[in-house]
């Protein structure tokens, strides 16, 4: 023992190993950062998320919360202990049932259940829910965690992973990327880092509005050894604006003597790792004015209100507007009218990786390794900040914990460009739990209110939205907000006379942005509630009320685009015998049970996949290298989704080649061309029409070298490339073959843009080339004393053209079914009060319920085998449909999610209806 640390003995994995280290320090960054073992993840340190649990003499624990010193002469298991040189059961089982998606909670889960199964080798779902409770997953919505644990140990049929050539599309091989992931092998934002780094902390302000200036910086720096920089924004070489936007980029990656909301980055300390991590950052010599501040729109929107920005009247950042018909005129002859208003919090993505990466300086590149789902977008924010040439700037992503639309935006990229760029050492940075959740973007709060009109039919005849989404403080995904919402309130449903407006309203509250449907989730509960409304003033089904008004092939949207490939009217008939069993069976409970009350809610979606009326495009390569590889530079970043699998499914039919021929190249800007953003459900589509238009030239390309028809078939046989048409068969030899630039004999590049057009002034024209569709019920009950909600059942009908990958499919709908819940029932980020995920509560593995799927397959006629967007469309009508089924157990119309059980018990009460 010398000097503050110990020598501590202790066994990892069965082997026995000694460390020196402070005995206070973690035992997670004990075996990350000296054992070497970063398959044990960090998403907290604070024992919230169990992503870092691990096994001490075979008891779960979470790593983050024991000291080093308690494993001494201990066993610890980690994730790399599971699999022994063949992958146990349980993580074949994981595999199998795709029940990783991101993979960064996969480490803590496998190891909490194989103490599980250890003990009880076949259990039950309420088993599995109880042993895995405290650890967190965003991604997958629990429901094939816990089909893989317990079969774990049950004899299922094995899928062999063989897939015929040409029989890619449909099947549902396991993800490519999935072993990486279930041994603790996947390298994420945090999980490599150069031996010469520096660490840099980022000050942030503490005020939601505020001026500062900063100390003597030289004097901090002497009186702190270690430290070797201090960086602000005097020191950015470019242009100190960055926004997704560009023509509303108005966020500065260092503030600029004012921070306009709490969470701002105003300043860069880089040092040693030792030196940052024992800094007080109390003791940084920045002083600080507060100003006066709004948070809500309603404030913000106030006459002489602070303008956030000067140049920004009345705070409105954009509005976007979608009208045709005459409105007024359609509420004239309608039988029945409702009006409402709705309001939503700010949610938090809540993924458990916070955000993480490092840069260095190779010759004359910048090279920043980081967690993101826009490789491209990031290189171009960050060279602009930093005053490099885009081409000086490679992004190399490395794995994504979970994105979900905040790490679209830039976040650390240009704070650890410019450490990087300013002392010539590696820069690496991890942001905090709390850091991640106060600097990063948010789901935009909305205050909206409609009116929709209908006639004895039950037919639409005109419909008034408004909504104001509180955009916060920077631009960032405002704009898209304010122009999709307009286009998306009237939902999938003929609606003749239609005006709708969305505004994005800047506050000093947190900047809002992307997240999982842009704005369309919040305007869906408004449209959806008031249908059900609407349709019992009609005294209809709520069901045959929306069949009524769905939309069908050949009607045009609000914006006047004529629709094909439409598939809502499919999902709402596939989930009608549902419907009528759930509605006889709360009718049955309702019978007998009055404190408890069932009730049954529908809802639908509609949205369109990519960008919206603007350029689009995708690049995908594929690529025969001389040693038989099939390569595909496979940019559409993975967070998760499973682009990596449906992608090369894709290109593996559209080619003819054999999926299991393929290796993939990620998306690393200095070697994969531009696939776009991982967003808006785009990537199946525009990235996979880029596949299938790349697979397609490369099969062109060999058939034309062979001089043989469409019908020959092409295989693989190590370096030789077999040809075969009817009796005759040729066998080219990749090696005798010369390459191109790119080291391939055979190649193809294609891009994929989506036929769009621009809006006119009221919203017209043809914003997406492909949307898809979808429907879900919702059966709960409500205890009418407490308010609480107790989930039952859903049942998930979603039109996606062509199931490509169905397990993929399935596993993104039980995911955004969970983050619907969350959007519904509990999730309320309020700023300074819920920055951890202790305060703010997301869905555990016990809070979702069975999720039946259907898959719908009504294919689209522009996208690749008929496939349509999904990522999207899966959480937005879940909240609306839980709503409506509390209204039709308890009579409570809930006006603010989420819906908490207070609020859910005072709407009972207001409603006359408390037992
Ligand atoms: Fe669980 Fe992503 S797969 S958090």
């Amino acid at each position: 023992m010398s000097g503050g640390s110990i020598s501590l003995s202790f066994e990892v994995n069965g082997r026995p190993i000694v460390v020196e280290t402070a005995p206070v320090q973690r035992l997670s960054a004990l075996l990350r950062d000296k054992v070497g073992l970063t398959g044990t993840k960090v998403g907290c340190d604070a024992g919230d998320c169990g992503a870092c649990s691990v096994l001490v003499d075979g008891e779960v624990v979470c790593a983050c919360l024991v000291p080093a010193s308690d494993v001494a002469g201990r066993r610890v298991s980690t994730v790399e202990g599971l699999s022994n040189g063949r992958l146990s059961a349980l993580q074949q089982s994981f595999l199998r049932h795709g029940a990783a998606q991101c993979g960064i909670c996969t480490p803590g889960l496998l190891i909490t259940a194989s103490a599980l199964l250890d003990e009880n080798p076949t259990p039950s779902e309420a088993e599995v829910q109880d042993a895995l409770g405290g650890v967190l997953c965003r991604c997958t919505g629990y429901r094939k965690i816990v089909q893989a644990v317990m079969n774990a140990n049950r004899p299922v049929a094995v899928d062999s992973g063989t897939i015929a050539p040409r029989a890619a599309v449909g099947a549902s091989p396991i993800r490519l990327d999935g072993e990486r992931k279930i041994t603790g092998r996947e390298i994420f934002g945090a999980d490599e880092r150069p031996p010469d780094a520096l660490s840099v902390l980022v000050m942030r302000s503490p005020f939601w509005h505020a001026t500062f200036e900063i100390g003597d910086r030289e004097a901090f720096i002497a009186a702190h050894p270690g430290i070797v920089g201090v960086f602000t924004a005097a020191d950015i070489p470019g242009e100190n604006r960055f926004g997704v936007i560009p023509p509303f980029a108005d966020q500065p990656a260092l503030a600029e003597g004012r921070a306009r909301f709490r969470g701002e980055a105003v300043a860069l300390i880089a040092g040693e790792r030792d030196a940052i991590e024992a800094l007080d950052p109390a003791r940084f010599p920045i002083a600080w004015t507060e100003l006066p501040y709004c948070l809500t729109t309603e404030e913000a929107r106030t006459p002489g209100a602070k303008l956030v920005h000067e140049e920004r009247p009345d705070n409105l950042l954009t509005q976007g507007l979608v009208e045709s018909g005459d409105p007024e005129a359609g509420f004239a002859r309608a039988e029945a009218i409702v009006e409402g208003s709705m309001e939503t919090s700010y949610v938090e993505h809540a993924y458990i990786e916070p955000e993480a990466g490092y840069a260095m300086v190779d010759g004359d590149t910048l090279v920043i390794k980081a967690c993101t789902q826009a490789p491209f977008m990031d290189r171009d924010d960050t060279a602009k900040v930093l005053g490099l040439p885009p081409e000086k700037v490679r992004i190399v992503p490395l794995a994504t914990g979970g994105g979900f639309g905040s790490k679209l935006d830039v976040s650390l990229q240009p704070l650890i460009g410019l450490v990087a760029l300013k002392t010539g050492r590696p820069a690496a940075l991890v942001y905090s739990r709390g850091d991640s959740m106060r600097s990063t973007t948010k789901r935009h709060p909305a205050r909206m209110q409609a009116r929709i009109g209908a006639d004895a039919e039950g037919r639409i005849t005109g419909m008034i939205f408004e909504g104001d989404f509180n955009t916060g403080a920077y631009a960032s995904w405002g704009p898209t907000v304010a122009n999709r919402v307009p286009v998306h309130a009237s939902g999938p449903y003929r609606t003749p006379n239609y005006r709708a407006v969305g505004r994005a309203i800047h506050t000093n509250g947190p900047i809002s942005g992307a997240f999982r449907g842009f704005g369309v989730p919040q305007a869906t509960i408004m449209q959806e509630t008031l249908y059900d409304r609407l349709a019992g003033k009609l005294g209809m089904d709520r069901l045959e009320f929306r069949l009524v008004n769905a939309l069908s092939d050949g009607d045009r949207t609000t914006c006047g685009q004529e629709l094909h490939g439409v598939g809502i009217r499919q999902c709402l008939e596939q989930l009608r015998p549902h419907w009528e069993r759930a509605l006889a069976d709360a009718e049955s409970f309702n019978k007998e049970s009055f404190k408890t009350r069932r009730g049954i809610g529908v809802a639908s979606c509609w949205y369109g996949c990519g960008n919206t009326a603007l350029p689009n495009p995708s690049t995908i390569r594929v690529g025969i290298s001389r040693d038989g590889a099939v390569v595909l530079h496979q940019g559409a970043v993975d967070i998760g989704q499973g682009s990596n699998t449906v992608i090369a499914q894709i290109c593996a039919d559209a080619s003819g080649l054999p999926l299991s021929a393929f290796t993939l190249l990620g998306g690393d800007t200095g070697i994969t061309p531009d696939a776009g953003k991982t967003s808006a459900s785009r990537q199946t589509f525009i990235s996979g029409k880029a596949a299938e238009k790349a697979g397609r030239a490369l099969r062109e390309t060999i058939l034309r070298f062979a001089n043989v028809s469409d019908a020959a078939e092409i295989s693989l046989e190590g370096t030789v490339l077999v040809i075969r048409e009817g009796q005759a068969v040729r066998h080219v030899a990749l090696d005798n073959l010369p390459a191109d630039a790119h080291g391939y004999v055979f190649s193809a590049e294609e891009t994929y843009d989506p036929p769009t057009t621009a809006l006119d002034g009221k919203g017209q024209g043809k914003p997406y080339a492909v949307y898809g569709y979808g429907a879900q019920i919702v059966e709960l009950e409500v205890d009418m004393r407490l308010g609480t909600v107790r989930l039952l059942k859903i049942t998930a009908a979603h039109d996606v053209g062509r199931a490509i990958n169905p397990i993929l499919a399935e596993g993104q709908i039980e995911g955004g079914i969970a983050q619907g819940i969350g959007l519904a029932l509990m999730e309320e980020y309020v700023p300074g009060r819920t920055e951890n995920l202790h305060d703010y509560l997301i869905p555990t593995i016990g809070d979702v319920p069975p999720i039946e799927t259907i898959l719908v397959e009504v294919p689209d006629p522009e996208g690749p085998f008929g496939a349509k967007g999904l990522g999207e469309h899966v959480l937005i009508p879940t909240a609306p449909a839980i709503l409506n089924a509390i209204r039709h157990a308890s009579g409570a119309e809930i006006q603010k999610v989420p819906a908490t059980p207070s609020r859910v018990l005072a709407a009972i009460q207001a409603a006359g209806r408390k037992p």
